[in-house]
């Protein structure tokens, strides 16, 4: 294994829920190894397994077998602290950003508390404003104007914005999207896509998006792992996998995708 450019990687991970009648393999024996910087897309139809996996990369779910690696080293989350280091490293945004939220917090005390985790609790609050302003420019939005609001106050695009503002300031080694954009319309879709590819080219963060859809994957992506019933059934470069599918599921999901060899250009939607 390159323990230098393998950022996060797994083997043989699979995650069981339940058992008898009720058992479901929902991820299964996967193996994957990302790399610094890359993008990832990990595609699949619904009940694929795609959520379940990004929980245990995220340690919010515990594996049933196999092993994750972090930095080339097992990943050890045994203890709150350890936890709380590895949060450092990998953050996630979620298909409903309003989930994400604290209710009771203010918009300014949950981008207090990304400082914080990044050590900067004991910066002079200029400076600290100065990093909210920042981020918050870096997703158009104005911190003076949200100072004083929660989070459900703002527009569901706010919201999502807002998200990225969060990650901006904890600039995590690796950040996994389930779905971030399924719900919006194409024009904040890409512009949500843009933010995120920015941050990956300021910050060298690895990008793991989820989703079903495969034009998006062909579109972001340097390298794609396609889930069936939790299965990677195939996985590669972008080109590889999505010019040349070798698998008849990898066939049907593209089959669905009306235009992908036009190039999508941001720049006009
Ligand atoms: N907590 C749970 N308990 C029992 N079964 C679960 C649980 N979470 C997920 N499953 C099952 O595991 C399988 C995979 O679910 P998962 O949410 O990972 O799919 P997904 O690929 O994210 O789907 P979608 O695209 O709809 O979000 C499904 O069959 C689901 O019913
Ligand atoms: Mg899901």
């Amino acid at each position: 294994m390159k323990a230098d450019t393998d950022i996060l990687s797994g083997k043989g991970l699979t995650k069981v829920f339940g058992f008898g009648a009720q058992r479901t393999v929902a991820v299964d024996q996967v193996d994957f190894s990302f790399k610094k910087a890359e993008i990832v897309s990990i595609v699949g139809e619904s009940g694929s397994g795609k959520t379940t996996l990004a929980k245990m990369l995220l340690g919010l779910l515990k594996p049933s077998e196999g092993e994750i690696y972090f930095e080339g080293k097992l990943r050890d989350i045994r203890t709150h602290k350890k936890k709380r280091e590895y949060w450092k490293n990998i953050q996630a945004i979620f298909q409903d950003p309003f989930s994400s939220y604290n209710i009771f917090r203010k918009i300014d005390a949950v981008l207090l508390d990304c400082i914080r985790m990044r050590d900067g609790r004991r910066l002079p609050y200029d400076q600290k404003r100065a990093m909210m302003q920042e981020a918050c420019s870096f997703v158009n939005l104005k911190f003076d104007e949200l100072t004083n609001k929660y989070p459900f106050e703002l527009s569901g695009g706010q919201q999502q914005r807002l998200m990225i503002a969060r990650i901006f300031l904890l600039k995590p080694k690796i950040l996994l999207a389930d779905e971030p954009t399924s719900m919006i319309d194409a024009c904040s879709r890409a512009t949500i896509l843009d933010m995120l590819m920015n941050l990956r080219n300021d910050i060298g963060m690895t990008l793991i998006f989820i989703t079903h859809d495969i034009g998006l994957a062909y579109f972001v992506s340097d390298s794609v792992y396609i889930m069936e019933h939790g299965k990677f059934v195939e996985s590669g470069s972008a080109d590889d996998v999505i010019l040349n599918p070798k698998e008849a599921y990898t066939q049907r999901l593209l089959s669905d995708v009306p235009k992908l060899h036009e190039e999508w250009d941001l720049s006009t939607v």
